[in-house]
């Protein structure tokens, strides 16, 4: 397929984004969605106008820090960062800022804010790629050529813009990663692309193929941190899911009239995941990973049926609309066609669950959890051993969810785990501050209480077959779950990405990347600035530091952006010390209870210039919580997802998304030549950091 063609001009690709994002992305990844309308309509208030209102094999990797959460559950077991579990009001409580200094201390020298083409670590530090796209998965796989791509080959290499990245240790030297393949870039993949119109048949399949997720093996180098794929050999758990695998529906919604299509009349099997994101993974082993911005993949809004176009609208999907789609797949599958097939729409926008050590198992959508643009979830254990997930739904102006089984975790029996997912309330956040209206003023200046904090409740949407929502029954809550969360009150927040329970600590952080649509007069105290370029992190601290609590406290202990920006926070510690930091997309702890944040789109210029994405950690107790620094960062375009620390914390993975992917680059002018190097195409690729002394991390 080699098309020596002349420089392809895209006159749609000018960035609609204020933010640091190239308008490839936003294209791509996004369907632009930032030059679209503001799907969510509802007239729910923005907070200033709410009145205050009350690891071996099977479960193992994790269950050893969900555990002790589980069974720990005292007060003593945690630290001075969440409630007290004797105070019973969740208002009156405030984030405790203890002594913990021990543990979390953390030893390097932060990475400085640079455009360099490549990973760049502290000092002491190496990094390597590990797997990257086109690299064989599947034994027989070819290997990868640029210039002479196929969906066949495309099908059993590793796929495009690798995000979540999971790791299973194997025992031994070997271990698995699962990885997401949250979208395609074909003007990055095919010389001369000029969009979906004019797409070939062959690479419309490829795009299908380069979707969805990969289990790869990988095995330690030497004794050190590094870890690099499995290329020879059986390789028996190694496996591609694209947007042509069956996936299973199940849960409440699976087998609804909202979910049958010509093809299913059952409204159960699904072909395909498309635009997973962030993810987690369960106690016993499973991945659980986010369908995100799935809306863009349909074409022909305008021809859906009239009664179900306003549901689709509050998606994101264009109603009105009967052009084709950005990748023109409804040409090879008829399924993308709303006009023809207006409920293939709503068998994405799920969490899907994947079970790394069993290629040949049926992935699961979880109906249960609801259906957003779901950036993720992940889990923890609430106090009686029920698990619970959390979720945020990434786009401008939407809410934060969590989904609490019904039935508890019991370790070890795998067969009854499996259906944990299946049935448990859905519940939806609101935000209420503590500070008169009046100091949130949108400066960012921090209230005369000196913190952006208040309390906050879990409003239930949902309980098995039975919907908490007037009007809608159960099956419609989980598959217009936007829809649902819009009549309880919700509170919307600036593009709420990863949220995850800290191991150690029970406080519950989440990434607000976010939101330049936010107007002045919208500015809350949990998303206190308009125009809010560079995100802030929440901290929430359930009550009783039981994660199925139903009443929360909370606080932002970092306001991101330029230290030196009157604007920012980093919960107090000195800023003179701290890195600058904008966009924080995805969270994750180490054993340790630090927490890493990586960014996507960062938004701070040096020279006019967008300064690289990175990898950040903080402590979050003790006298350096808040001392941020940057850790790694990622080579020109690409942002940084995955972020991974292994349990022995001598491992750094991150998946590196996008490099090259800048206004104006195209595979005869490439942004990037990451990680090949020379005249190498960029290439998606998981990387590891390690200390070269095979030093714990940050020691
Ligand atoms: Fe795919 Fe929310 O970033
Ligand atoms: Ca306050
Ligand atoms: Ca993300």
């Amino acid at each position: 397929m080699a098309n020596p063609s002349p420089r392809r001009t895209l006159p749609l690709l000018t960035s609609p984004h204020k933010g640091g994002r190239s308008a490839l992305t936003c294209e791509f990844r996004c369907g632009n969605a930032c030059a679209h309308d503001v799907s969510n309509t509802s007239d729910n208030a923005y907070f200033g106008d709410v009145v205050a209102s009350a690891l071996s094999r099977r479960g193992m990797l994790r269950a050893g820090a969900l555990g002790v959460l589980a069974a720990g559950a005292g007060v003593a077991g945690v630290a001075g960062a969440v409630p007290a579990a004797a105070d019973p009001d969740p208002q009156v409580q405030s984030f405790g800022h203890g002594n913990r200094g021990g543990r979390g201390g953390l030893r390097f020298a932060a990475v400085a804010p640079n455009r360099e083409d490549r990973v760049i670590v502290p000092e002491g530090y190496a990094s390597a790629p590990v797997v990257r796209w086109g690299d064989p998965v599947l034994p027989d796989a070819p290997a990868f050529d640029f210039e002479n791509q196929t969906a066949a080959a495309q099908a059993k290499q590793f796929g495009y813009n690798c995000d979540y990245v999971s790791f299973f240790p194997l025992g031994g030297r070997r271990g698995l990663l699962w990885v997401n393949h949250e979208y395609s870039d074909e003007a990055l993949m095919f010389r001369g692309y000029t969009g979906g119109a004019a797409a070939t048949e062959e690479q419309i399949r490829i795009g299908l193929a380069a979707h969805g997720g990969s289990v790869v093996e990988i095995e330690r180098v030497g004794g050190s941190g590094q870890w690099k794929l499995v290329t020879t050999g059986r390789r028996r758990y190694n496996r591609r899911i694209t947007a042509q695998t069956p996936i299973k529906l199940t849960g409440p919604a699976a087998g609804s009239d909202l979910l049958k299509t010509a093809a299913d009349p059952a409204g159960t099997t699904v072909l395909g995941m498309l635009n997973n994101c962030a993810g987690g993974t369960t106690p016993w082993g499973t991945v659980l990973s986010g369908e995100e911005n799935f809306n863009q993949y349909f074409a022909m809004g305008g021809g859906a049926p009239a009664d179900q176009k306003a549901a689709l609208a509050r998606y994101g999907i264009d109603t009105a609309s009967t052009a084709p789609s950005g990748r023109g797949w409804e040409r090879v599958e008829e399924r993308f066609d709303l006009s023809k097939h207006p409920h293939e729409a709503n068998r994405f926008g799920w969490i899907v669950e994947i079970d790394p050590f069993d290629p040949d198992s049926t992935p699961v959508k979880r109906t249960a959890l609801g259906r957003l643009a779901h950036e993720g979830a992940t889990t923890t254990l609430a106090r009686d051993g029920r698990v619970v997930a959390y979720m945020g739904d990434d786009s401008r102006f939407e809410y934060v969810y969590k989904f609490v089984s019904k039935k508890r975790y019991i370790p070890g029996f795998d067969r009854h785990n499996r259906t944990l997912m299946d049935e448990g309330t859905l519940y939806v956040a609101k935000f209420t501050g503590d500070s008169p209206a009046t100091e949130i003023d949108g400066s960012g200046r921090l209230p005369a209480d000196g913190r952006f904090d208040g309390s906050g409740e879990w409003i239930p949407l949902v309980t098995g077959n039975v919907s908490h929502v007037p009007g809608m029954t159960a099956a419609e809550v989980l598959v217009h779950t936007r829809l649902a969360a819009d009549k309880v009150g919700a509170t919307k927040m600036d593009r709420p990405e990863d949220i995850e329970r800290n191991p150690v600590t029970g406080g519950v952080y989440l990434a607000l990347t976010n939101n330049t649509r936010r107007a002045p007069a919208q500015v809350d105290e949990a998303n206190p600035r308009p125009a809010n370029k560079h995100g802030h992190v929440l901290e929430i601290a359930e009550q009783r530091n039981d994660a199925a609590a139903t009443a929360f406290a909370w606080s932002l202990p970092l306001v991101c952006g330029d230290p030196n920006d009157s604007a920012t926070y980093f919960a107090g510690f000195d800023k003179t010390k701290v890195s600058p930091i904008s966009c924080p997309d995805n969270v994750a702890f180490d054993r340790d209870g630090n927490l890493w944040i990586s960014t996507d789109g960062n938004a701070l210029t040096s020279g006019g210039e967008r300064l690289n994405d990175g990898l950040f950690v903080m402590p979050v107790t003790g006298p350096e919580r808040g001392y941020l620094r940057q850790f790694l960062t990622v080579p020109i375009g690409a942002e940084t997802c995955g972020p991974l620390i292994t349990q022995d914390q001598r491992s750094v993975f991150v998946a590196v998304q996008h490099p090259g992917e800048v206004d104006g680059a195209s595979p005869e002018a490439p942004a990037s030549h990451w990680p090949d190097g020379g005249a190498g195409q960029p290439r998606p690729s998981v990387a590891v950091a390690w200390h070269t002394q095979g030093k714990k991390i940050g020691s």
